[in-house]
């Protein structure tokens, strides 16, 4: 059975107070910090890069989950690896010529290779990255469209969350993007592990109880299956 990963999205949290806000989460359970890299070019929006992620290593040793939405995905490997990255999922649609070469040298670096794709992209798309010799680790499929948090879950995407847990039983799979209590039943009963989940934690009043739901809710559709 593949462990339940809860990764409250550091996207909404207070950028001016990023290390406190990474600290309270662990504090609510958080057993991941999603990390969302954005270059302005892959997505209409610019978030942070290496030089945030080496900040806050400095004062964590948490798994830090860098979703890299960029157009060059190689260019990010070595400068995250020396930041302290620890998991490096980058975009399947941003690395057709080159997803053997970006694998290989993020797992040569010591990270944790991963691959996102957006919606519009089919499942199959993936498929040869988790069976090559030097596979992914984890795959990503996005629930919403990927550059801004707060938009709605996409529930269409479920059927490929179902068709990667069929295919491989023991896969960390994620899903990115409108997560909460209202929605987490349906990416669990899918086979989804790892959640992230951005304002339906960070808006909660009570985050550690969203983040115990969102667990709860892995947990027991595990338990069902
Ligand atoms: C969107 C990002 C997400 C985002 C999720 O492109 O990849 O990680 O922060 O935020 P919510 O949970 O608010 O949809
Ligand atoms: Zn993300």
């Amino acid at each position: 059975m593949v462990a339940a990963k809860i990764a409250p999205s550091m996207l909404s949290s207070d950028f001016a107070n990023l290390a406190s806000e990474a600290d309270y989460m662990l504090r609510c359970g958080a057993d991941w910090l999603h990390m969302d890299i954005m270059d302005g070019h892959f997505v209409p929006n610019l978030t942070i890069g290496a030089p945030v992620i080496e900040s806050l290593r400095k004062h964590t040793r948490a798994y830090l989950d860098c979703h890299l939405m960029v157009t060059n995905p190689l260019d990010y490997v070595e400068p995250l690896a020396k930041a302290g990255a620890s998991g490096f999922t980058f975009h399947v649609e941003a690395s057709k010529d080159n997803w053997q070469e970006v694998v290989r040298s993020v797992k040569a670096k010591g990270m944790r290779p991963g691959v996102a794709l957006k919606p519009g992209t089919p499942v199959t798309d993936v498929y040869p990255l988790v069976d090559d010799e030097v596979p992914v680790e984890m795959v990503l499929v996005m629930t919403v469209e990927p550059g801004f948090g707060g938009q709605k879950f996409m529930p269409e995407t479920m059927e490929k969350v179902r068709a990667l847990r069929q295919k491989y039983p023991s896969l960390d799979i994620e899903v990115d993007g409108g997560l909460g209590p209202d929605t987490i039943g349906q990416a669990a009963s899918a086979g989804a592990n790892c959640i992230v989940a951005g304002s339906s934690v960070f808006k909660a009043k009570e985050p550690a109880e969203v983040i115990s739901i969102l667990r709860k809710g892995v947990v027991e559709a595990q338990g069902r299956n």
